[in-house]
Order: structure tokens, then C-alpha cells, then sequence
């Protein structure tokens, strides 16, 4: 059985941050809808271009665009043993095309983690995050003497597009409005977990850890 994780949670809950930890860790792929989008704009892809204007506004980019995302990048091998979702699913009709997927796949269950934040630090972590121009990965929040260029390949740290304060309360705006209503969706499951994303990630890391590993063992996939 595979390990399939998901992390869920509104912007600046720490998704990305963790499920790259947490994919390197237990040598799967993390794979970012908005890393993919935000990449192709960079590399001219149509679909991704015709995606930007969305982005810029705060909106959420249409299902079946990011589902043929995800479905074709599942479906390399390198995802075979398990993957780590970020920004994935956003909508009750992504959650169902995804249900659809993992089933055809037969490779284990969906281990879904809560990432839960109050918005006050939300908005305070997406003000202050610098992404590095060149490789466009967060600058490194497990470092603690960041010296202001990018830990990985020395590219400046600049602001995200979206991370203007106006756009960051519309994408909280779509979050509750769209994204939240999927915790019902998967609340019932007995892979679904909550972990309290409002603490050092050091701290996070390790609960999330805990509630993968214990998901597995209830589920039946491979910790
Ligand atoms: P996407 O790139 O997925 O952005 P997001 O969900 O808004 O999430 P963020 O990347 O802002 O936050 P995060 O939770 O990953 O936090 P991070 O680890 O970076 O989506 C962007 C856009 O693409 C969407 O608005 C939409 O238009 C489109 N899109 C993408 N997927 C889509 C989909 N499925 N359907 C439709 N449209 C889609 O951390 C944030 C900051 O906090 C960083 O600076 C970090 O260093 C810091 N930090 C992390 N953890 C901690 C901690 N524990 N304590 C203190 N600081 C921390």
C-alpha cells in the first residue's frame, strides 16, 4: 500500500513548507498545484497563462485544469509508492475526481491532515514570506539565520504575486468559502487528521509525523 497524503489548509498554514519536509523525508514527490501553475506561467504553458489572471486575483483556477494536473503527474512512476498533496483538492468536485483517481490507482487510502492556523497569523505569515526569484521555493523557515538569499541556490528573495495584503484577503475569502466546506467532505474518514499549524515548525513537523504514521496504521498503507 502506498502512503498518499494530503495536506490541507488555508493559505500560509504552513502546506507547502511541510509537505516538502515531509515528502524528502520519506522519499515521495510533493506535488504543488500552485508550484505546477506558478512554474508553467514561468515556462509559457497555455494552460497555465490562461490560469495567471485567476491567480493574480485571488481566485481558484477551474477544476478540471488543475485535476488534468494532478492526473497526469500521479500517474508518472515516480508516484507509484505514495505522493504529498499541496493545494490539492480545493473543491468537493476535485476531492471526487481525486476519490476517483486513488481508486483506480488501488494503492491505499487518502491520509488527510488538517493544517489548522487562526487567520490573524495567517496574515502575518503571508505579508512577511519571501520566495527566492530564481527557484521559486519559500525562503527556509527550519533556518534560523536566513541571510536574505535563497538557502538553495543563492537566488534573491522577493514578495509572491499574491501575496499583496488585498489579494491574501480574497484568497482567505475563497478558502472559507470553497476550500473549508472539504473538512466535512473527509471529516468522517477514518484517515482524516487535525494538527495545530499555529506553533513553531519544528513542532508542527513533528505532530504531523505522528498523525501520518498513525493514519497509516489505521488505513493499512506504508508509514
Ligand atoms: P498555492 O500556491 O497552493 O497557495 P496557497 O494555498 O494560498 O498556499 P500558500 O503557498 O500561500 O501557503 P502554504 O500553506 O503552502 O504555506 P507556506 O508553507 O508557504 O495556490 C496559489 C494559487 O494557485 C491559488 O490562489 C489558486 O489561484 C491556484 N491554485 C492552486 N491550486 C489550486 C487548486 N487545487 N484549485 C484551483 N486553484 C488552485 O508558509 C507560508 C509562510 O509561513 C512562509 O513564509 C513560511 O516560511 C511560513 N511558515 C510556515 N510554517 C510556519 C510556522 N509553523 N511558523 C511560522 N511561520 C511558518
Amino acid at each position: 500500500m502506498g502512503l498518499n497524503v494530503i495536506m490541507m489548509g488555508p493559505p500560509g498554514a504552513g502546506k507547502g513548507t511541510q509537505a516538502a519536509r515531509f515528502a524528502r523525508e520519506r522519499g515521495l514527490p510533493t506535488i504543488s498545484t500552485g508550484d505546477i501553475l506558478r512554474e508553467g506561467i514561468k515556462e509559457g504553458r497555455p494552460l497555465a497563462l490562461a490560469a495567471k489572471a485567476k491567480m493574480d486575483r485571488g481566485e481558484l483556477v477551474d477544476d478540471e485544469d488543475v485535476v488534468a494536473i494532478v492526473r497526469e503527474r500521479l500517474a508518472r512512476p515516480d508516484a507509484a509508492p505514495g505522493f504529498v498533496l499541496d493545494g490539492f483538492p480545493r473543491t468537493v468536485a476535485q476531492a471526487r475526481a481525486l476519490d476517483r483517481i486513488v481508486e483506480q490507482r488501488g494503492n491505499g487510502p487518502l491520509i488527510v491532515v488538517d493544517i489548522v492556523v487562526p487567520e490573524q497569523e495567517l496574515v502575518r505569515r503571508l505579508a512577511g514570506r519571501r520566495i527566492c526569484s530564481k527557484c521559486g521555493t519559500n525562503a527556509e523557515p527550519f533556518a534560523s539565520d536566513s541571510p536574505g538569499a535563497c538557502a538553495r541556490c543563492g537566488g534573491e528573495l522577493v514578495q509572491r504575486a499574491d501575496d499583496d495584503q488585498r489579494v491574501v484577503l480574497e484568497r482567505l475569502k475563497v478558502d472559507q468559502r470553497t476550500t473549508r466546506p472539504l473538512v466535512e467532505y473527509y471529516r468522517d474518514r477514518p484517515t482524516f487528521r487535525v494538527v495545530n499549524g499555529a506553533q513553531a515548525p519544528e513542532r508542527v513537523a513533528h505532530e504531523l509525523d505522528t498523525v501520518i504514521d498513525d493514519a497509516a496504521s489505521v488505513g493499512g498503507a506504508v508509514a
